[in-house]
């Protein structure tokens, strides 16, 4: 629906308008961003609700297939944890602990999706369930630090509840295949955040269900709506690339400098803590190419002058310009690397990460408002942008534009 209001907009170029047709065929992800997605409102002309949507792909594989059925994937993102993301204001969303948030994340939004998700008529379906995006590793990484509402869903245990509830529910269903939200390279790839990480997920999941089996999760996600590139092609995280001072302040000894290495070396920590062999990881690659003309061409003496990464700083996270689309979507991306079982478009681009109005400090009914990371005040955040998961035009185009690889 988006794309083609967009495709309404750029009639006067043909390479633009090629590029947005081409856009249209990508696989995103569905965001149950809040109670009201479960339904959406398509028969009044809006959004498709968890039915259309699983209805829509059961179609689609009954079209594509012969006789027997082919496999069919579907990736829905659960989103609706209350007091989301403690750590910024642009998604906070719609439930609060302390207005019996807990009980209406569980009954009005878990078990309506593990209702319909469990339905007969959809078996034949897999279901890619990325777990939570943010919330987590953001409680992890930032309780103690003044932020309260990190410090007081840490105390009262909420987001451990909350996803505690949902991994056990959506463990019941044999097709859904759970990936837990393990943020990026950029944040959680310091050895100290590994460990605090590894440590913290093993108990979360842990204590999911009786049998503590850490196998009811598939693996983790990586990079979901982040822009920090897969591969940095040109220097690899060793001491003399990573070092803060000088001109490589860049990766603040933070060794993990892309995403491959990233999942890379947290697999095989995780599997040494005890998770299962099979565990395995999805990268979001819909906004991680990085192919502008500022794109460096080849190896340099500094860091900063080879990075493909051209963000300011690597926690910039709002609609950061200069970006593109990265690696297409697709299963088994990597022979050398059987742990990734896929990249994958999980925000879909195009969709705002927060409101560049300075205005905007009342959460709208979604809980959305604006956060200083996508003002004016960020050097890396586009201007003109609405509220999170509202359709952003420009960053399309843009996103297009510098698709690494580029789009045919
Ligand atoms: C927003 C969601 C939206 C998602 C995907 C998030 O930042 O808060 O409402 O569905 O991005 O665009």
């Amino acid at each position: 629906m988006q794309v083609a209001q967009s495709l309404t907009r750029v009639t006067a170029s043909a390479t633009d308008t090629a590029l947005v047709k081409a856009a249209a065929k990508f696989p995103t992800a569905v965001w149950l961003d809040r109670i009201a997605a479960i339904d959406g409102a398509k028969s009044t002309g809006g959004a498709m609700g968890l039915v259309d949507h699983l209805d829509a792909a059961v179609a689609q594989q009954k079209a594509q297939s012969g006789s027997t059925l082919k496999p069919m994937t579907i990736q829905l993102v659960v989103y609706d944890l209350p007091d989301r993301d403690c750590a910024a204001l642009a998604s906070n969303g719609e439930l609060s602990s302390a207005n019996d948030g807990m009980t209406k994340y569980k009954t009005l939004y878990i078990d309506r999706i593990a209702e319909i998700l469990a339905r007969p008529a959809y078996a034949g379906l897999r279901i890619v369930a990325v777990i939570e995006p943010d919330s987590f590793p953001n409680m992890l990484t930032n309780v103690g630090i003044g932020k309260t509402v990190c410090d007081s869903v840490n105390s009262k245990g909420v987001y451990v509840q909350g996803i505690q509830y949902t991994l056990n529910k959506l463990s019941t269903l044999k097709n859904v295949y759970m990936y837990l939200d393990i943020a990026h390279s950029g944040w959680l790839g310091w050895d100290n955040n590994r460990a605090k990480a590894i440590d913290g997920f093993k108990t979360l999941v842990k204590g999911a269900t009786p049998s503590g089996n850490l196998g009811i999760i598939r693996g983790f996600a990586s990079n979901t709506a982040n822009y920090t590139p897969l591969d940095e092609p040109y220097f690899d995280g060793t001491d003399n690339n990573v070092k803060s001072g000088g001109t490589t302040e860049f990766y603040e000894w933070n060794r993990m400098i892309d995403e491959l290495s990233y999942t890379d070396k947290l697999r095989s920590e995780f599997v040494a803590a005890g998770f299962p062999d099979t565990l395995s990881f999805i990268i979001d690659t819909s906004r991680n190419g990085w192919g502008s003309p500022k794109r460096p061409t080849g190896p340099a003496a500094d860091v900063d002058d080879m990075r493909i990464d051209r963000r300011a700083a690597r926690g910039n996270w709002c609609n950061v310009k200069d970006t593109g689309i990265g690696e297409r979507p697709r299963a088994n991306p990597d022979a050398t690397r059987t742990h990734l079982d896929a990249f994958v478009f999980v925000k879909p681009p195009g969709a705002s990460d927060g409101t560049s109005d300075s205005t905007a400090t009342t959460p709208n009914a979604e809980g959305k408002r604006f956060d200083a990371m996508c003002g004016s005040g960020n050097v890396d955040a586009l201007s003109g942008a609405p509220h999170a998961g509202q359709w952003f035009h420009d960053q399309f185009l843009m996103l297009l534009r510098n698709a690494s690889p580029a789009i045919k």
